[in-house]
C-alpha cells in the first residue's frame, strides 16, 4: 500500500536522461529531496534542459554502451531510466529505427542493475504501447492497463516500450530485480522541447501562436484536421506520479497520464485564450505525421493502487508552459536546445 512518508531520501539516485525534459524535472525534485544524484545522458553538456551542479554529472554518456552503464551504477540504490531517442509525432514517425535502439538502453542498464545489485529501477513507458486499433476513433474511453494486448502498438518507437516492459518483468521475475514502469500519456511542461522537430503538440502549439501574435499572422498551421484527441500531463504531476509509483508495491505497467481528454482544436483554443488574442485561421495540414485518432488515460489502477490522482487543469499548465516558452523565445527566438541525429 501507499506510503504517505516518502522513504526516497538520502539515497544514491541514479537518472540516466536527466538531460532531458522529464529527467531534468526529476533530478530537480529528488535533490530538493535531499538525495544524492548521479546524473547521466547521451546529449553534451549545452543540450540538457536543466543541469544541477549539486549533482554528479555524466555528459555526453552513451548507455547503449554496457560499459558506461556498469561505471555509473557502481553503489547506486535505485536507478530511473527516463532515456530513449524520442519526440513528438513527427520525430518518431521517422525516425522508428532510432527509437527502437533506445532498446539497448534498457537492456544494458538492466543488466548492470541486476550485476551490481541495485534495489530498484523505474522504467518510463509510454501510452504509445497500447494496441493501436483501439485508438481509432475521436473520443474514445480511457486505455485500461490490460488494453496493450494483444499487442499491436505504434510502430517502431511503441514497439520499443512495449518489448522493453516485458524486459523489465522477466528481471524482476528471474532475478528479483525490482522493477516499476509508468506509461506516460504525453507530458509537457517547462523546460522542454518547442521546436525543431522532436516537440509535441502543447510546446509545437503554444509555440506557433506566440509567433503569430508577435509577428502579426493570421493563419497558424495545425497538423491533421485538429479533431483527433489527447490528453495531457503536466511534467509536475508526472514527476509525483513516478515517485509514488516508485515507492508503491505495484510492478505491472501503470498509466500515468490525464483523462481531460481534449481535440487539439480545443487545445489550440485554450493557448489563443491564454495569448489574449481571439482566434486566428487554421491551416490543417493533412499530409503531417497525425499518430493515432483518440487517446485518453483511464486512471481507475493508479487512483486504486497510489490513492493518488493529478490535479493540475490543462488550462492552468498550458498557462505555465505558455509563459515559459514566449520568455524563451524572447530571449533566445528559438529553442537551440535539441539534439537531433546526425
Ligand atoms: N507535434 C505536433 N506539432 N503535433 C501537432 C501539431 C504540431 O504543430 N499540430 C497538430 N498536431 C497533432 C499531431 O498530428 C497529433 O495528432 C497530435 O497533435 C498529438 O501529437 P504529438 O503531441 O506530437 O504526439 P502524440 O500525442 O501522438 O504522441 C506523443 O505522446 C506519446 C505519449 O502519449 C509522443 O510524444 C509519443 O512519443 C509519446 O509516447
Amino acid at each position: 500500500m501507499f506510503n504517505n512518508n516518502f522513504m526516497i531520501k538520502s539515497k544514491k539516485i541514479l537518472i540516466v536522461g536527466a538531460g532531458g525534459f522529464i529527467g531534468g524535472h526529476l533530478v530537480n525534485r529528488l535533490l530538493k529531496d535531499g538525495n544524492s544524484i548521479v546524473a547521466s545522458d547521451i546529449k553534451p553538456k549545452e543540450y540538457w534542459f536543466q543541469d544541477f551542479p549539486e549533482a554528479e554529472n555524466h555528459y555526453a554518456m552513451d548507455m547503449k554502451d554496457i560499459s558506461n552503464c556498469r561505471k555509473v551504477v557502481e553503489n547506486i540504490d535505485y536507478v530511473f531510466n527516463m532515456a530513449c531517442n524520442m519526440g513528438g509525432m513527427g520525430f518518431i514517425e521517422n525516425n522508428k529505427a532510432e527509437c527502437m535502439q533506445s532498446v539497448l538502453i534498457n537492456t544494458n542498464l538492466l543488466i548492470a542493475c541486476k550485476e551490481k545489485k541495485v534495489q530498484r529501477y523505474f522504467f518510463s513507458s509510454s501510452a504509445c504501447a497500447y494496441n493501436t486499433t483501439k485508438q481509432k476513433d475521436v473520443f474514445i474511453e480511457g486505455l485500461k492497463e490490460e488494453d496493450a494486448y494483444p499487442a499491436n502498438p505504434e510502430d517502431g518507437y511503441g514497439w520499443e516500450k512495449l518489448f522493453s516492459e516485458r524486459m523489465c518483468r522477466h528481471f524482476q521475475e528471474d532475478y528479483g530485480l525490482e522493477v516499476r514502469v509508468a506509461r506516460y500519456h504525453n507530458i509537457y511542461g517547462p523546460y522542454g522541447t518547442y521546436d525543431g522537430g522532436r516537440e509535441k503538440a502543447p510546446a509545437a502549439l503554444c509555440r506557433k501562436v506566440i509567433l503569430a501574435k508577435k509577428e502579426n499572422l493570421e493563419t497558424i498551421d495545425v497538423w491533421g484536421d485538429g479533431q483527433q484527441t489527447r490528453t495531457f500531463l503536466y511534467v509536475d504531476e508526472c514527476v509525483e506520479g513516478t515517485l509514488r509509483l516508485f515507492e508503491s508495491n505495484h510492478s505491472d505497467p501503470i498509466n500515468i497520464g490525464s483523462d481531460e481528454q481534449v481535440s487539439i482544436n480545443q487545445m489550440i483554443e485554450m493557448i489563443e485564450n491564454i495569448s489574449g488574442v481571439n482566434s486566428f485561421n487554421k491551416n490543417y495540414q493533412l499530409d503531417k505525421p497525425k499518430g493515432v485518432r483518440g487517446r485518453s488515460s483511464n486512471n481507475d489502477l493508479i487512483k486504486k493502487v497510489l490513492n493518488w490522482s493529478y490535479k493540475m487543469s490543462l488550462k492552468d499548465g498550458l498557462s505555465k508552459t505558455y509563459k515559459w516558452i514566449e520568455s524563451e523565445m524572447n530571449q533566445k527566438g528559438s529553442n537551440i536546445n535539441r539534439f537531433t541525429k546526425s
